[in-house]
């Protein structure tokens, strides 16, 4: 325990960079960019405390790199035009003061938006409707299409570099655009889009071919799932294969999540399923009066049980696609206290760890358990963060709401 207490808190690389330990804050969407896209201040301010706070690095909220992948939630950071580029630079250059390196999460949301925020229609490799955001019917990507999403991550490495990222992270995990194309739940596709993994993996492949053409060496991570509990979805042999495809394509680093928004809180997951926050904060249930809110908690919680277990669940698909590659990998989800983080090191389950709710409770937790301060986070996995993320910027709730929305 000592021994890796140590290794856990000595300098590391990950994809060419150095990190001054092996935690790594996950991509957590803060809701603090501006309506362009750009970060505000705020989050500038949030990175700064987390790169004080001794975060080896920082992976941040996902960004889009086209309109009509607009997350559906406030204030998402966007990379899709050149003008972007100064704010991110400022963003930067205030993170590598403190010598901690920082990563952009790339994202297309695909079906997981709705089109009365993108003011687009929603797309997706098939026409197959989301549960929980599409009023319509998603439009089925054209080849066309396709090769133009292709384009906006190739442009979107290109910005973030030159925006001074050290690398990017293109989020392949929980339901979004590149998830769907990897699942056989949301891709019905019969063109060679579809069908076998080798199909489903091109997108994923082409991207990664024309970043390497264009960008050289520059570090590409990615998110995937490890597994989703969908029918005909992503299953951990599946994930392995995809991650052998991914070390061959030229892919730096593979962080293992799983689930998909659809599922309810499984990706990142906690005793109690947030009932009252979702009836205060979501589209479909917010304007609803007070008496049937009430009545519909206890109705929700029957619906969307919280899977088990709580801590640690993404760890055997990570151990096992650990097995597989030579790159390295980082272990997420329900990784909250010292004795787990170390736990993962030691049975060589993955490279490194990452985490996200113990950063929104304490963006310094690094620093307190390496001072021996706390031996765990402070988070109640009361999961209130995710949910009033539709209407408020990021921060920590601690399972309570302010009275007037309740
Ligand atoms: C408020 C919030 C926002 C999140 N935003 C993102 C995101 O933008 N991209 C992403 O890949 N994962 C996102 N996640 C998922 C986390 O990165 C992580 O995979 C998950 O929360 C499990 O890790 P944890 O137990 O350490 O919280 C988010 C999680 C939370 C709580």
């Amino acid at each position: 325990m000592a021994i890796m207490t140590l290794d856990l808190f000595k300098p590391a690389t990950l994809a060419g960079m150095t990190l001054r330990n092996r935690l790594i804050r996950s991509a957590t969407h803060e809701s603090l960019a501006d309506g362009s896209g750009a970060p505000c201040a705020a989050l500038e301010k949030l990175y700064t405390a987390l790169a004080e706070g001794g975060t080896g690095a920082i992976i941040t909220g996902y960004a889009g790199v086209q309109q009509d992948g607009k997350s559906s939630l406030m204030n998402m950071l966007m990379i899709n035009d050149d003008s972007l580029i100064p704010a991110y630079r400022k963003l930067t250059d205030a993170v590598h003061g403190h010598g901690t390196p920082i990563i952009l999460q790339i994202a297309h949301c695909g079906r997981q938006t709705r089109s009365v925020v993108t003011g687009m229609p929603t797309v997706a490799p098939s026409p197959l409707k989301d549960f929980i955001f599409n009023e319509e019917r998603p439009h089925e990507l054209s080849v066309g299409e396709i090769e133009t999403i292709i384009g906006s991550f190739v442009a979107a490495t290109g910005r973030a570099r030159k925006a001074g990222f050290d690398g990017v992270q293109l989020q392949m995990a929980h339901g979004y655009l590149l998830a769907e194309f990897l699942s056989g739940y949301t891709n019905r596709r019969s063109d060679r889009w579809g069908g076998s993994i080798a199909n489903k993996f091109r997108i994923v492949s082409e991207i990664l071919r024309r970043i390497r053409t264009e960008e050289g060496d520059y570090p590409v991570l990615v998110k995937i799932n490890g597994f989703d509990h969908r029918r005909r979805g992503m299953r951990p042999l599946e994930a392995i294969e995809i991650a052998r495809m991914l070390e061959a394509s030229g892919c730096s680093a593979i962080e293992v999540s799983s689930g998909t928004v659809e599922e309810g809180l499984s990706i990142m997951r906690g005793p109690l399923f947030p009932a009252e926050a979702l009836l205060a904060s979501h589209f479909r249930f917010m304007s609803l009066p007070s008496p049937i809110k009430k009545a519909l908690a206890p109705l929700l919680r029957l619906a969307m049980p919280s899977p088990k277990p709580w801590r640690g669940y993404n760890l055997d698909a990570t151990k096992a696609i650990r097995q597989a590659v030579s790159i390295p990998v980082i272990a997420v989800g329900g990784i909250h206290t010292l004795e787990n983080i170390t736990g993962v090191l030691e049975s060589d389950t993955a490279d490194f760890v990452s985490m996200s709710r113990p950063f929104v409770i304490e963006p310094n937790i690094v620093r307190k358990l390496q001072e021996g301060r706390q031996t765990a986070s402070r988070c109640i996995e009361c999961n209130y963060c995710a949910i009033m993320i539709e209407e408020y910027p990021l921060r920590c709730w601690f399972g309570k709401l302010p009275a007037k929305k309740c």
